[in-house]
Formats: C-alpha cells, structure tokens, sequence
C-alpha cells in the first residue's frame, strides 16, 4: 500500500518516562481526566481508545465489558498488558489506525486522545472511524488546536509564520499536526459523526504557572473554564464528543457487528475467525493473509503470512 499516509512510529519509544511520569504533568494529565469523564459514557459494552500508548487512561474504561487498547507501538502496548494484562475485559491490539482491523458498527464508544495531532489524513481516519462506530453510540476527541492564545499572541507580534486562524492543519513539526476546531467539525460531519458538546482544555499549560500555583487549584480553574468551549476554543486543547452516524446514513453492513465476529482482516475487510495456534486467518481466498497473536498482543501490523 504504497499510497497509506505516514505513520509518526512510536515503537521501543520511551514516551511514558519521557513525556509523563515524574516530568510535571500532573496538571495536564489531570485536566485531560475532567474532560473525559464530562464526555464518556460511564459504561457500554464495547470501547477502543485509538492510539492508546502506555495506557495512560485505561483506568477511566473499566465501567466497559471490553475495552481495546488500540496502537501502532507494540511496545508501548506491552507496557499497558503489564499493567492490564490480567484483567480480562482488556484487549491489546497492534495496527494502523488508517486500515481499522475490526467489523463494520461494532464499537459503542471510541476515545482518542493526544493522537490525531499526528494524522496526516484525518478524514482518512475518520472515515474509518465511522465505519468501526456502532449506531447510537459516542466518539469523544481530542485534538491539539491551532487557534489558541499563544498561537495568536506570537502570530500577531510576527514571531509565527503560520496563521492560527486560517482553517487547515498545520504541520509545525514533521508529523505534527495543530488543528482548527471549525475544520476538525467539518470533517467529522463529512465522516457522518454529529459533533456535539466541546471544552477547551489546559489554559493553564504554562510551566512558571505551574510551579507557581497548586496542582489542585489549576485543575480546579481549568474544570470551571471547560465550559467557555461551548462558546470559544482558545485553549491549546479541545474535546469534542460527537455521535456516531445513525442506522440508514451508515455503509456498515450492521450484521457484521451482531454476527459474533469482533476483528476484520485490515487488508480485505473479510471478518476473521477465532484464532488457531495463534493465528487469525483471512478466509479471502485472494487476500489469505494470517495474523499473529502473540503473547495476547493481537498484531496487525503486519500479515505473518
Ligand atoms: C502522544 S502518544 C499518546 C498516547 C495516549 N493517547 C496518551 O494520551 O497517553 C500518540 C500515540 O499515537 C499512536 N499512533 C500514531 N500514529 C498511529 C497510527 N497510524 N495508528 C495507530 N496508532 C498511532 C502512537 O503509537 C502513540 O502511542
Ligand atoms: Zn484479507
């Protein structure tokens, strides 16, 4: 597949000990929780987090009969199976997020976070998104927006090139991305999600803030200007929770989900079988690629066979 956007590899990353644990972002971590826990349905039967990592937020899913653990980073999502691994409602799966190796309308909830900032093709992926979404259920997003206060202040004293208020992504590192909240719901709408309730997260991700001011009293500030989302994003995050497209506007074949099949090779589409010997074979004659699980990581990255 010559053709499949870039993917910014994470694998044998050092991300957890680098970015969050002991480096100061408590705050950011704990913001990030408030506003999931605004716009998570507290319980369901299926959620995925999409490029879920280390399984930083894995705690917020244990009201979910099954939860996927979904990444491209083997390695980080053996971090996250030696904390979860024993717990049975989780599942750990290995893939590109631009070819979803599931059933059509199987999830009831999908969460992602601190990710699309990485997608070079987000339609791409909400595409794919849409067609994993079981109707009736909720897709909550957070993306990084380009058009925050800081962006603006540098922009307007001519110490940025880009415009924060211009509505396409901008690519400010190589596979970095910083979108427009405005261009993130015209997207979601061209993907047949229903955007709904937004917060504007982190306003106060500023580090002599931070050393200045308790943990607790920051989240409990950001907590109450969340809700200045429903009017203005200027925070350097957003969270938007949209509805999955409805029975009727969706191409998925409902069937799939119910029929008792969960994954769906990445390359065909075709639903997969229970694995044998550690394999999940594609029944597509023409396709007829297998797939590992191995160590109960379920790995499609790339066919073994
Ligand atoms: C900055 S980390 C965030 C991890 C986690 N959501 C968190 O907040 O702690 C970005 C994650 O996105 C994953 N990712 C990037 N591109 C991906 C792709 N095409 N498919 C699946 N995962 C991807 C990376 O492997 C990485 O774990
Ligand atoms: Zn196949």
């Amino acid at each position: 597949m010559a053709d499949k956007p870039p993917v910014c590899d994470y694998e044998g990353s050092d991300y957890r000990t680098r970015f969050w644990e002991g480096q100061g972002r408590g705050y950011e971590d704990q913001v990030e929780r408030v506003a999931l826990r605004r716009l998570l349905p507290p319980t369901g039967r299926t959620l995925i987090e999409i490029g879920a990592g280390f399984g930083r937020l894995a705690d917020e899913y244990l009201g979910y009969e099954t939860v996927v653990l979904f990444d491209y980073s083997r390695s980080l999502l053996r971090e996250a199976q030696a904390v979860w691994g024993h717990d049975p409602r989780f599942l750990f799966v290995a893939g590109n997020w631009y070819q979803m190796p599931f059933v059509s309308g199987l999830f009831d909830t999908m969460v992602q976070v601190r990710t699309l900032h990485h997608a070079a093709d987000a339609p791409a992926l909400f595409a794919q998104l849409a067609r994993i979404a079981r109707p009736g259920g909720r897709y909550v997003l957070e993306f990084a927006n380009k058009q925050n206060v800081k962006a603006i202040g540098r922009y307007w004293l001519r110490r940025q090139s880009w415009s924060p208020f211009t509505l396409s992504p901008v690519e400010f590192v190589a596979l970095n991305f910083d979108f427009h909240p405005r261009w993130i719901r015209q997207q979601l709408h061209a993907a047949r999600f229903s955007p709904g309730r937004t917060l504007a997260v982190s306003y106060f991700r500023f580090a002599p803030l931070k050393r200045l001011l308790p943990t607790r009293l920051l989240v409990a500030l950001d907590g109450m200007m969340q809700h200045t989302g429903r009017i203005a994003q200027l925070s350097p995050s957003v969270f938007v929770v949209s509805a999955h497209p409805t029975i009727g506007e969706t191409a998925v074949s409902d069937a799939t989900a119910v029929s008792n099949t969960f994954f769906a090779c990445p390359l065909c589409q075709s639903p997969l079988g229970s694995a044998v010997n550690g394999r999940l074979h594609c029944p597509n004659s023409v396709c007829a690629r297998q797939w590992q699980v191995d160590n109960g990581l379920y790995d499609f990255k790339e066919p073994f066979a």
